[in-house]
Order: C-alpha cells, then structure tokens, then sequence
C-alpha cells in the first residue's frame, strides 16, 4: 500500500547569546547551584536580549533547518509554529516568520499547546501533508518564557529557559509499515482538568495582563511521569513495536528526574536518552526540536534511526510521535 509520509529532512536551532547560570540566578533569587542541579539537573539556561522576539528566535532556527535540509524558503508551503509566548496576542507569530524568511502567501498559523505544543504543530502539519494539502513544510517551536517568570517565585524561575527549534518536512511515498522513513505515528491528549496545576495568572480576557507561570511542582512531576509513559506505549502499540526497536528516546526537557524516572518506566538504556536539560532548561515547545538538533548535529541520530519524541505541558497536555530518520 503506497501512503504519503511526512520525512524530517532538516533540523535547526537558535540559542540566544546570553547564558545565565545557576549562580547568576542565586545572586538574586534564594537558591543555589546545588538545589537547582539537584532538584532538576539545570546548570544553565538561555535568555533572549531585551529587543529579540519569539519569532526572531524562530526565523533563526528556521533558516537553519532550512539550510540543513538544503531546501530554498519558496518551496515551504505550510508553517506550524508552536508557542506559548507569541510576540503578540495577533496575528499568529508564524506569520511573522513568514514574512522574515521572504516568503509569499502560503499558510502559516500557531499552536497553542504550551510545552507539547510542538508535537502538536508536528502532528498537525504531519495530516496536511498526508492529506496532500502541503508538499514541505516548517515546524518550529520558539519560546522567550523568561518574560514571564516571576522573580519573587524561587520554585518557578530557575527552571526555564529561551530557545526556538525547527525542523522541516517534506512528503515521501512510503509503504505504509514501519521500516518507511517519516513520521509513523501521533498521539494527542489533554485534560483541562488540571488547569490549576500548571498555568499563567494573565491573559488578554482575563486580566488584560501578561501574567507569570504559576505550578504546583510535586502535581506535575506525578501526572508527567505517568502520562509520559503512557503516551510512548500508546505509540508502540500503534506501531506494533518494542521499546528495544527505539535508537532515541528526545523526552520534552523539563527536568532531568522526570526524563530518568519515565526512561526508567519504560526500560530504555539512559545512553538512548537525548538529554539537554542542562544546558537549555525548559524551554516549553522548543524543548523537543532543539534535543533533536542537537542529537542530530553531533551525528547521534543517523538515517534509519528510530526516534521517539514525547512532551507534557499545562493544560495538562501530553504528546508522542514516532518516527523513522
Ligand atoms: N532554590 C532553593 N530552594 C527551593 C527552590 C529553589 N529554587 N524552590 C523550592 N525550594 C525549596 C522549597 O521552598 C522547599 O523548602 P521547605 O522544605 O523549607 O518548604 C524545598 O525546596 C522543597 O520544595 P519542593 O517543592 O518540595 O521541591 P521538589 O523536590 O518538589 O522540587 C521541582 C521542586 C523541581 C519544581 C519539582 O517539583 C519538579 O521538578 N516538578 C516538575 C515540574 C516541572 O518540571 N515543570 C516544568 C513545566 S511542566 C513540564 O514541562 C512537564
């Protein structure tokens, strides 16, 4: 059976300039170095200058993956952005890098899904393309949380980070099994729940205000743990596949004891965990396309290689996809 498949042929990343380290944060918040690297193995973390927007972070990431996949910006048809800090409540910040890159009409709209919101642009994208409504498309995930952490809330603000990743696709034939290149398989869930738990105090018809994140840490570390879990065993048993058959596992990069105790859950090898935490924090939808920039830039991740990504966000909203480079 011939199907149309979604294939990463590019990846590409942008970190701002400034790093900020776990002790620069302690000379003004009351922490230390040895509770943040403990508690969540962050050592440090990225923030955008004061001038550089979400979708500044995203058009450098883009032309990256671009340049990666050695395809000229024209041929995009399709832009799925996902983030949770747009440079502004309209348009979409998708648009914005539309325009960044030079590109002409064509689709380009955001995906709200705060730290899964990638996978959710990913899956998305990935039916336009299955459907025939886009040939090569840009998926990226940009985030500036710095702008709103509050300062006052030491559980909050030494966790995240600022950062945008891209990849891009482009449709090939496949034979519908799970030796074809491309995305095999996604899987969404939310549940508003537990809005509670993890959210922002603001909001344009709510308080006419920005807001900072607000969480309640031991809840989401539990829910993450097991919805994490579930949603790569949801893909396996969609794919008819094992978690031996996967060569990487690139969890959302939220702290490092989630990472190892969903890793541990699901029996994988830690030295098959794409792991940069500590590096870029949590930096909500780029989290997963920077990992995967990463593993791939440094020759880990190798045509033929089965890659699992998976993420959780406020909401809750949790993620997977599964697929073959
Ligand atoms: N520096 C120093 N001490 C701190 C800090 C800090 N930054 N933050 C909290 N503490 C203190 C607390 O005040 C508390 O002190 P007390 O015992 O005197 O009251 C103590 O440390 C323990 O606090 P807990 O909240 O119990 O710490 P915990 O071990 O639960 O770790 C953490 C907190 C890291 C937030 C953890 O709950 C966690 O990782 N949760 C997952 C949340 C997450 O990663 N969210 C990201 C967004 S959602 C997502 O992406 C999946």
């Amino acid at each position: 059976m011939s199907v149309r498949r979604a294939c990463i042929v590019g990846t590409g990343a942008y970190l701002p300039d400034r790093v900020v380290t776990n002790d620069e944060l302690a000379a003004q918040v009351d922490t230390s170095d040895e509770w943040i690297v403990q508690r969540t193995g962050i050592r440090r973390r990225h923030f955008a200058a004061k001038d550089e927007k979400t979708s500044d972070l995203a058009i450098r990431a883009a032309a990256a993956a671009l340049d990666d996949a050695a395809i000229r910006p024209d041929a995009v048809d399709l832009i799925v952005l996902a983030t949770a800090t747009p440079d502004q409540t309209f348009p979409a910040t998708a648009t914005r890098v539309q325009a960044g890159l030079g590109l002409g009409p064509g689709t380009a709209f955001d995906v709200q899904a705060v730290c899964s919101g990638f996978l959710y642009a990913l899956a998305v994208a990935d039916n336009f393309m299955r459907l025939g409504q886009a040939d090569t498309a840009l998926v990226i995930g940009a985030e500036t949380f710095s702008r709103i952490l509050d300062w006052e809330d030491r559980t909050t603000c030494v966790l995240f980070g600022d950062g945008a990743g891209a990849v891009v696709l482009k449709a090939e034939t496949g034979n519908g099994g799970t030796e074809d290149r491309g995305i095999l398989t996604t899987h969404l869930h939310s549940d508003g729940q537990h809005h509670d738990l993890l959210y922002v105090d603001g909001g344009v018809s709510s308080t006419r205000t920005v807001g900072h994140v607000r969480m309640a840490g031991k809840e989401v570390f539990k829910h993450a743990v097991v919805r994490l879990a579930e949603v790569v065993d949801e893909a396996l048993e969609a794919t008819d596949l094992t978690p031996d058959a996967i060569d990487w596992l690139v969890p959302h990069q939220a702290n490092k004891r989630i990472i190892d105790a969903t890793a541990k859950k699901l029996e994988m090898d830690p030295a098959r965990v794409v792991t940069t935490v500590d590096r870029h924090a949590n930096t909500s939808a780029a989290s997963v396309p920077l990992a995967l920039d990463t593993a791939c830039k440094d020759g880990r991740i190798q045509p033929g290689h089965l890659v699992m990504m998976e993420a959780m966000g406020g909401g809750f909203t949790w993620a997977s996809a599964l697929a073959r480079w």
